[in-house]
């Protein structure tokens, strides 16, 4: 038997992977554990639960590997601090005190992290390696093109290559500081949201603008070549030398300094949100096209912190040369470690990759799980009121209770890996309800209104709702396809509505999940890899007709999303979702004491926000 530890740690995201003779054993994150979102600590509670999965100390494990190269991020930070002194001092020293305090000393990091019992080798790959292993090994291909782009490893910001059978080749890298990632940041920082967390915020509020600085962006801060290449004018740009993003140049270029986190949002950031995100899906469909004129391939897999963006991989899929793309669903810097793991594997070892129908990620359900004894002893401990219902019963019940309006904590079996929840740690309600959007929103999540909701589709029918190809793979959430004409309703447009009003209209027969632009993104649902998610989904369709479901992550804002029976009673708590499932075990919120309800108020303010 053969155990492989995969690490990533330290920057952002981290987490901790575990294969065993070449199967995913197990994966979690480590914000999960300390409640800490994007926590970039050391995943000591990460990995100790992947050995515990395996039944493994840190003895048992044969390598151990780490998702990227200390001392080439150093010679980076460097030689960026070198071109730019003196004025980069203030950001230098900060990034090095940190370095100094652990990064260099990683070995002894490594070794403190697996209680000194690990006496092995490290092997260390390259960030875009990593994330190239994780987009390509997992997949169900036997051939394909490989593109990775993010923010920034080691120098690279992303990388072109191939995977075939057992092995990666990367052919090209584009290097630091031009990055799709960091320009995609620096807009998101612009319009006020968090950098490498609010990109997201960026992405959803782009369908209520209008791309008006989309050519402005072509024209005066990138050099956009035709393979997709680019350089950046790095006048505009802040992040080699200061402490913020972007630079003053970059706010008389867009008529007005940055928008202050939590102001309200105006016209103007829907634009530039909008047009950042036409110029990403330029790029990002350049870069594909070349890929496949150089390689030949008809399959594409992505991976990288920018792959999370499921407007252009929507984009890729329907307009690309490509027959099949595969994202990796831990596609930012938390995917490193299976990346890692699994080439120390196929890449080092030589050891035969099989394909199949589906990918071997298994549904990316790889984290804790909790059985229904673990459920109920924690419930009985605590003395909340709870019934348990046995399976069949269970879908037709909770289905009663989302056809009457109310929102539903669920949480089923082994946790998500990446960030993305799948049915395992989620949020569901009825997609039928105009209201859904707006209640779910404000008093569950307690964010902002405009946030698009997800949903999941039985996979059997997703082209009844969605313009996809028949039985369209999307089980982790990472593509964006148009709402069928035929479910689209005709919104009485006017020219008087603008921006954030525009939610107001109903524009499909599934309105809280029909972004403004008629787009989705969705989540098909198989019988195969979740169960349970889909018998509930499918209890749904035979009661309404719609196998649709509302599908949001189970947490609040800024909260990483819930991993044990405790989280989710707590966040079912202080929220006002109306049913809170726990394997088999049904609570309602109407039946727990008031006492408990009240001991909640306020809990979001625990999380900072993103
Ligand atoms: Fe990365």
């Amino acid at each position: 038997m053969t155990s492989i530890l995969g690490i990533s740690a330290f920057y952002h995201d981290s987490a901790a992977a575990l294969v065993v003779d070449g199967e995913i054993v197990a994966a979690a994150q480590e914000e999960r554990f300390t409640r800490r979102k994007h926590d970039p600590g050391f995943p000591k509670q990460a990995i100790q639960f992947c050995l515990e999965k395996a039944g493994l100390g840190p003895q048992d494990l044969d390598y151990v590997g780490f998702y990227d190269k200390p001392l080439l991020k150093f010679e980076r930070l460097l030689e960026t601090y070198l071109s730019y002194a003196p004025r980069g001092f203030r950001s230098f020293r900060l990034a090095m005190t940190e370095w100094l305090n652990r990064k260099l000393y990683l070995r002894r990091e490594l070794d403190r992290g697996l209680q000194k019992a690990y006496k092995k080798r490290y092997i260390f790959t390259e960030h875009h390696e990593s994330h190239a292993a994780s987009a390509f090994f997992p997949s169900p291909f036997e051939q394909a093109a490989i593109l990775t782009l993010d923010g920034v490893g080691e120098w690279a910001t992303a990388s072109f290559g191939i995977g075939e059978g057992n092995r990666i080749t990367l052919r090209k890298e584009l290097h630091f500081p031009h990055s799709l990632g960091l320009l995609y940041s620096a807009f998101t920082y612009f319009c006020g949201f968090r950098v490498n967390s609010g990109e997201y915020k960026l992405m959803g509020l782009a369908p209520y603008g209008q791309p008006v600085y989309a050519d402005r962006i072509l024209e005066r801060l990138l050099d956009l070549k035709d393979d997709g290449s680019f350089r950046m004018d790095m006048s505009y740009f802040n992040y080699c030398q200061g402490l913020t993003m972007t630079s003053a140049k970059m706010a008389k270029l867009l008529g007005g300094p940055p928008r202050k986190p939590e102001t309200p949002l105006s016209q103007r950031e829907m634009d530039i949100a909008a047009s950042i995100q036409k110029v990403t899906e330029e790029i990002v469909l350049r870069m594909a096209r070349h890929l496949h004129q150089e390689t030949g391939m008809d399959n594409l897999c992505l991976a990288g912190g920018v792959a999370l963006n499921c407007v252009a991989n929507g984009r890729i899929l329907r307009e690309g040369p490509y027959k099949e793309i595969w994202v990796q669903p831990a596609a930012g810097d938390a995917g490193g470690s299976l990346g890692v793991a699994l080439f120390i594997w196929h890449q080092l070892l030589g050891k035969e990759r099989r394909t199949g129908a589906f990918d071997s990620q298994r549904g990316t359900l790889l984290g804790p799980s909790y059985g229904d004894d673990e459920i109920r002893a924690f419930l009985d401990q605590r003395k909340v009121q709870y019934r348990t219902l046995e399976d069949d019963e269970l879908y037709r019940h909770i289905v009663d209770h989302i056809v009457d309006g109310r929102v539903i904590g669920w949480m089923q079996g082994a946790m998500e890996f990446g960030p993305r929840a799948l049915g395992a740690r989620s949020i569901l309600g009825d997609p039928r309800s105009p209201e859904m959007q707006s209640v779910m929103n404000l008093k569950i999540k307690f964010r902002e209104s405009f946030r698009p909701f997800a949903p999941s589709v039985l996979r059997e029918r997703v082209q009844d709702y969605f313009e996809t190809r028949p039985q369209e793979d999307s089980p982790y959430m990472l593509l964006v396809a148009p709402v069928q004409e035929s479910k689209r309703k005709r919104a009485v447009e006017s020219r008087d509505v603008t921006g954030l009003d525009l939610l107001k209209i109903p524009r499909s027969e599934v309105p809280a999940i029909t972004h403004v632009d008629h787009s989705a993104r969705f989540q098909t649902v198989d019988s195969e890899r979740n169960p349970r998610y889909h018998a509930l989904i499918s209890e749904f369709e035979s009661r309404t007709g719609c196998p649709v479901l509302i599908n949001t992550s189970f947490n609040v804002r800024g909260e990483p999303i819930v991993r044990t029976p405790e989280d989710a009673y707590r966040c079912f708590m202080a929220t006002e979702m109306d049913t809170l499932v726990l394997g088999n075990c049904v609570l309602w919120k109407e039946e727990q004491p008031e006492a408990e309800r009240k001991a909640a108020i306020g809990y979001e303010r625990n999380f900072e926000l993103d």
